[in-house]
């Protein structure tokens, strides 16, 4: 028995060149007990053929809306419910616009709408093809309906090109595939938003306020929920680091965008917001850059940013039943925690030391403080992975009703 065994997964086939990376998809799926259908766009068979394709899956692999064999044999709504899960791989810019937008003129396209299977997507396409808004907004809109998506990864690509847009690797979406129909961990099953990162709070459209967040610890969170079984929204700010593997990435500039973002992914069982986000932002921010006029400085007025944390933990609806808030200090760290966790309205704070001193802000190691209403308990200094793991194993045994 292994962790997909019994389950059966429909793979739609995009057209293009990481269509041939599909073929070791099945395979790798396969070996983990899931048996696969394939659908191949006309895109698609431009690189691989249907005969590959069911070779590898021993089974038909399907092409064409309109074919008679195919609709008597087993028809494209059967195809939409006949599996626990649709794999979308390679996920081409056109198939995602063509999902957003709820298109249906051909047969992959067609069982896309009329399913209500979940859906996980592996884009795949040119780097400036991912990053166009269009691309970005139609990504939003999927996320937005509950397709969960993973990659694209950074790398070097078919046009000798380098950036975002590589195929996720068939083991990184087999594993995707694991989280979704056979999670396993301490989270498993448990929907977890992360919030990390800085935001920058423009001043015009090239001068920004910020701080000094690295994102370490947010996505160090990040990663070891998912690994501990968890579905992950990570919400960031603006960071140099990667993508996690296997999290559902959503990247924002401002503190409205992050709030905004964080109340698109909800629901949630847990919300853990390790962002350092600005506490101010320019109300009168120039729409032009503001130029420079001998002697005469620019007048910026501040105004408050939301608190994401505490608007969220006061919902009376829709608040994930557990809450975890930051508190990066230079002083008195612990009772300005306590202050916090009351002020916010969360369950619990992680509180750290962040005087220069500490090296914390951009570093690799941390010292925690874990502080409830009724607890405060003190971690020796750990790397930021380790606090992310050992506070992950905490979380799931709150969620399990362990030790707070
Ligand atoms: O008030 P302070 O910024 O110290 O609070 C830190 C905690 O509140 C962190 O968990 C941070 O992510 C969160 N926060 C927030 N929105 C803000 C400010 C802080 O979510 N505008």
């Amino acid at each position: 028995m292994t962790a997909l065994t019994g389950k059966r997964i429909l793979l739609v086939i995009g057209g293009g060149i990481a269509a041939y990376k599909s073929l070791d998809l099945i395979r790798r799926l396969r070996e983990r007990g899931a048996s696969v259908r394939c659908i191949l766009t006309n895109g698609a068979q431009q690189f691989i053929t249907p005969l590959a394709a069911s070779a590898l899956t021993g089974q038909r692999s399907h092409t064409d809306l309109f074919d008679r064999e195919d609709e008597a044999d087993i028809g494209h709504i059967k195809l939409a419910r006949d599996a626990d899960l649709i794999v979308v791989a390679p996920a081409t810019a056109n198939l995602m616009a063509k999902m957003a937008g709820g298109h249906a003129d051909d047969l992959a396209s067609t069982v896309l709408l009329a399913t209500t299977l979940p859906i996980l997507i592996a884009p795949a396409m040119n780097v400036r093809m991912w990053l166009h808004p269009a691309t970005q907004r139609n990504l939003k809109t999927l996320q937005a309906v509950g397709v969960h998506v993973v990659g694209p990864n950074e790398g070097a690509m078919a046009e000798a090109e380098f950036g975002p847009g590589r195929m996720a690797e068939p083991l990184e979406i087999a594993a995707a595939v694991e989280r979704l129909l056979a999670p396993s961990g301490s989270l498993a099953g448990k929907h977890v938003i992360v919030t990390s990162g800085p935001t920058h709070e423009p001043i015009d459209p090239v001068r920004y306020i910020a701080n000094r967040s690295s994102g370490k610890q947010g996505h160090a969170i990040a990663k070891a929920a998912a690994e501990a079984g968890a579905r992950v929204t990570l919400i960031s700010g603006p960071v140099t680091l990667p993508d996690p593997a296997g999290v559902t990435v959503v990247h924002v500039e401002s503190a409205r965008a992050m709030l905004e973002a964080v109340e698109q992914a909800l629901p949630a069982d847990i919300g853990i917001f390790a962002a350092a986000v600005a506490d101010w932002r320019v109300d009168n921010a120039g729409e032009q850059k503001i130029k420079k006029k001998d002697g005469a400085l620019p007048n910026l007025s501040l105004t408050e940013n939301p608190d994401i944390l505490a608007t969220i933990a006061r919902r009376t609806e829709g608040r994930p039943p557990l809450m975890v808030g930051f508190a990066a200090e230079t002083e008195n760290v612990i009772e300005h925690a306590k202050q916090k966790l009351a002020r916010k309205g969360c369950d619990l704070i992680v509180a750290n030391d962040v005087s220069t001193a500490t090296g914390v802000m951009g570093g690799d190691s941390n010292t925690v403080h874990l502080v409830t209403a009724s607890d405060v308990e003190t971690w020796p200094t750990l790397s930021k992975t380790d606090v992310a793991k050992k506070l992950v194993a905490r979380l799931g045994a709150m969620m399990g009703g362990g030790k707070p």
